[in-house]
Formats: C-alpha cells, sequence, structure tokens
C-alpha cells in the first residue's frame, strides 16, 4: 500500500519505518526541513533504539522516503497518517490541536478520491469530526473515511512494540475503511495480534483512558512508597506482593520521582479537561496529577534531609536527566522541577546523562554538564540517581566513595541494594525502602 505519514517525530517516523518493513510503501513528511535533510543524509534525529538501522534499510530497499513538501506523496497515497504533535496548551491544559487540524487542511486540497485518513495522533474525543468536517470544507468532493488509530508504543522500545503490539485499535464505522487498515496492519494480524475495532470516539477516548490509568498506576504506587518509609515497610515488596495478583499485574508499579515525559503528563491533563468540560469530572485523574506535581520537589527535600534540610554550599551530581532510559527525550522530565528545587535550596548542580546532554543544554541553566559519571560524582555531597539507565546500575562505589565530598546516595528508582551501598561507606535513601540508620 501506497503511505504518507505526516510528522516524522518519535511516533510518526518509527511507525512509518515499520510499516515501510512490513512491505508497505511509505513516505514520511515533516514539515522541518532541518529534520527531513538530517533523515534523508542517513541521520536520526532522535535516539531511539534500532531506529539507524530500520530505516536505512528500507530506504536502501526503496520502501521509505523522507520529504518537507506533502503534495506528491499525499496525492498518491491510498492511506495518509496524521502523526503531528499534540502538546499541552499553553494557559489551560487541554491538547493544543493546532497541528492537527493545519496538517488535516494542508492535506485535504490534494487527497486522492476514497482515501483513508488516519489520526495516530493522541487527539480527544471528536477530534477526528473536526478532521473530516476540515477537509470536506476544504475539498467538497472527496469521499474520505476518517479513522482514529492511536499509537501505544513506548519511547527506548517503540520499534518492539510496534512491531508486537498489545493491540491495535482502530475506530471507524466505515466498513471499506476497515478493509484498508486491515490491510495495512496485515502482517500483525498474521502474528496474531488483537486488533479492536470500534467506533472513533470510542479509540479516540481509549487511548486517554490507557495512559491516565498507568499515570494513576504511578501515582498510586509512589503514594504508598511514602507510607512504606514512615512505618518501616518496603515498597518493592509490597508492589511484588500485589503485582502478582492477575487483576493487578506486575507492571508500572515502581516507586520513583514522578510520572513525566512526552505523553503521560500532558494526556492526563488533557482527559481532566474532557471531563469537566462535559461535566463527568475524572477526579481520580485529578488527583493523580496534583500529587505527581508535589513529587519532584518532594524529592529535592529528600536530598536536603541528608544535609538537615539545606543544600547552601552543596554540590549535587544528577544521573540521568531524560524522562526515562534509551531516549534523549526531555519533554516534561522529572529531572527538570527536581533539579530546579534543588537549586532553590541552594545546591551547585552538575549533571550527566548518557544521551540527553545535547537536549538537556537548552533545558537546563546554571548547571555544569560533566562526560560521565565519575566526572559529574567528584567533589559532590550527593549523588542522586534520577533515570535507570543501565549504565548506572554498575557504578564503581568504591572509587566514588575516594572521589566525592561525602558519601551520599540518593537512589530514585531503587536500582541499589541499601547493603550493598552502605556496605562502600555511604548513606544511602532509595524510595519506599528502609534507609540507612544515619540518615
Ligand atoms: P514529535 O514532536 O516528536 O513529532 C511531531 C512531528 O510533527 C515534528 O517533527 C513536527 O515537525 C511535525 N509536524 C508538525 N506539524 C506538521 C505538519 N503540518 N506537517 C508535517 N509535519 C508536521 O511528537 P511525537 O512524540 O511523535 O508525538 C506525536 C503524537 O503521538 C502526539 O499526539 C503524541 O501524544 C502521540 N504519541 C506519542 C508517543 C511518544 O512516545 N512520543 C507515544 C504514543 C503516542
Amino acid at each position: 500500500m501506497h503511505i504518507a505519514m505526516i510528522g516524522a517525530g518519535y511516533v510518526g517516523l518509527v511507525s512509518g519505518a515499520c510499516f515501510s518493513d512490513f512491505g508497505h510503501q511509505v513516505v514520511c513528511i515533516d514539515s522541518n526541513a532541518e529534520k527531513v535533510d538530517s533523515l534523508n543524509n542517513g541521520e536520526m534525529p532522535i535516539h531511539e533504539p534500532g531506529l539507524a538501522e530500520l530505516v536505512a534499510r528500507n530506504v536502501e530497499q526503496g520502501r521509505l522516503s523522507f520529504a518537507s513538501d506533502l503534495k506528491s506523496a499525499v496525492s498518491e497515497a491510498e492511506v495518509v497518517f496524521i502523526a503531528v504533535g499534540t502538546p499541552s496548551r499553553r494557559g489551560d491544559g487541554h491538547a493544543d490541536l493546532s497541528y492537527v487540524y493545519a496538517a488535516a487542511r494542508e492535506i485535504a486540497a490534494v487527497l486522492p478520491e476514497r482515501a483513508v485518513v488516519v489520526t495516530k495522533s493522541t487527539v480527544p474525543v471528536g477530534t477526528g469530526d473536526e478532521v473530516e468536517r476540515i477537509i470536506r470544507e476544504e475539498n467538497p468532493a472527496a469521499t474520505v473515511a476518517v479513522v482514529s488509530n492511536p499509537e501505544f508504543l513506548r519511547e527506548g522500545a517503540a520499534i518492539r512494540d510496534f512491531k508486537h503490539p498489545d493491540r491495535i485499535v482502530i475506530g471507524t464505522d466505515d466498513a471499506r475503511a476497515r478493509g484498508v487498515m486491515a490491510e495495512v496492519y496485515r502482517p500483525l494480524h498474521l502474528n496474531a495480534s488483537p486488533i479492536l475495532y470500534t467506533d472513533r470516539r470510542t479509540a479516540e477516548l481509549t487511548k486517554y483512558a490507557a495512559n491516565s490509568f498507568l499515570a494513576t498506576k504511578i501515582a498510586f504506587i509512589n503514594e504508598i512508597a511514602d507510607l512504606a518509609e514512615k512505618v518501616g515497610a518496603n515498597v518493592q515488596e509490597v508492589a511484588r506482593g500485589i503485582g502478582l495478583d492477575n487483576r493487578i499485574g506486575q507492571k508500572f508499579l515502581h516507586a520513583g520521582p514522578g510520572f513525566g515525559g512526552s505523553c503521560f503528563p500532558k494526556d492526563a491533563m488533557a482527559l481532566i479537561k474532557t471531563g469537566q468540560d462535559n461535566e463527568s469530572p475524572v477526579r481520580i485523574v485529578e488527583t493523580v496529577v496534583a500529587v505527581n506535581d508535589q513529587r519532584k520537589r518532594a524529592m529535592a527535600r529528600k536530598v536536603a534531609n541528608a544535609f538537615g534540610g539545606n543544600l547552601r554550599g552543596k554540590s549535587i551530581a544528577v544521573l540521568g536527566v531524560t524522562f526515562k532510559p534509551d531516549t534523549d527525550d526531555m519533554r516534561d522530565a522529572p529531572s527538570i522541577p527536581l533539579i530546579t528545587a534543588l537549586q532553590d535550596m541552594g545546591a551547585e548542580v552538575r549533571v550527566f546523562d548518557p544521551v540527553g546532554m545535547e537536549q538537556a543544554k537548552k533545558v537546563f541553566e546554571n548547571v555544569t554538564f560533566s562526560e560521565n559519571a565519575y566526572r559529574c560524582a567528584k567533589g559532590c555531597h550527593a549523588l542522586v540517581i534520577v533515570t535507570e539507565w543501565e549504565q548506572f546500575r554498575a557504578l564503581d562505589l568504591k572509587e566514588l566513595s575516594t572521589i566525592m565530598a561525602c558519601p551520599v546516595i540518593v537512589d530514585l528508582r531503587n536500582i541499589y541494594s541499601p547493603e550493598e551501598v552502605e556496605r562502600n561507606g555511604f548513606l544511602y535513601c532509595g524510595v519506599g525502602r528502609p534507609k540507612s540508620v544515619a540518615y
């Protein structure tokens, strides 16, 4: 099939590359000409494991290409995906749909007769209706179907998630469009990935419900972690104890610094707004967002508690600033409010991240960037693990204890055993687990 993918970001680029790997003919279009140029030069604009190889293979075999002008690609496409950003709108927290509607307007004039337009961006209920209205307004002759096909991939594991999804959700009442989408996803269907066909509004709401539910699990276990600290229990064992119950499940029960990233915060907020607009408030999610917002500064206080609540004159090494490992994405990363709070408390902050440094430099002010974990820790009074990159799991604790000014590790991802760290002479503080006696 001929596919045009509008937006070559984390979702559009991965989806486009995977569709081409299935054998479809794909053009990824992005209005950012610099991004398109770098893709045409074989350079990936984002860090995503396996993506460079996947793109190179499909470009070489002539199934995948990149363009900044959508006319020729869209006019030849049987299916046009919209995968542009839907960030939080400044000021009110609603999803900013301006990119989606601009894309709909741009494609409308050049859409071929009977094309299927698919919203892959995460969009509030009713957006598909508006996309359809825009297309009809711009191109009254077109008999176009508009489908909702939300994406559930995770950055850092995006290709595996796309090729082996837990489910694919396709929202449309149009029988012809269903047939086209079945063809688009045929290789996954043959792999026995469940495909859920539903109406468009249900598909749109499903994506927000999924992300908000996952965010709720994280906020829940974080509050249990705080309670565990107060009552002398271990949250990791509680999480295992509840997660082995199939009705609960073990995933998304890792206590930490609170959720962040390019999706959960904005999607939870957009669901709250949809609920309020429809006089059906989603109060659980409202609480989840409020609890999570407070958590980042609370994590900074956790660091300060090691120094009697005052960080003036203290140097703090922060390891990991991207919102999760295996991505360079800094959008809404927990490290941002956490580092601001550390600075507010008087600390001098040093940072190291294995791949996020370039993005981090655009975000942080008055921070020293180090070239590796040990340079970062040297002379510091505390080491704070914020993102659980693999390379932070086996730090040389002996070495760290000799180069740091003060042996304190605040492990916000619980990747170390307290006993092991303490054996090496550190004061250790994790999340929801027993602390060093002296802490
Ligand atoms: P992104 O910001 O990485 O990519 C969006 C791309 O669209 C940018 O490269 C931008 O230049 C381009 N663009 C904007 N307007 C355009 C237009 N009119 N024509 C052509 N290109 C245009 O965003 P990302 O992260 O890929 O997210 C896209 C959507 O997918 C969002 O709705 C997001 O919520 C959703 N999503 C994101 C996931 C993630 O892990 N990043 C996972 C699942 C869904």
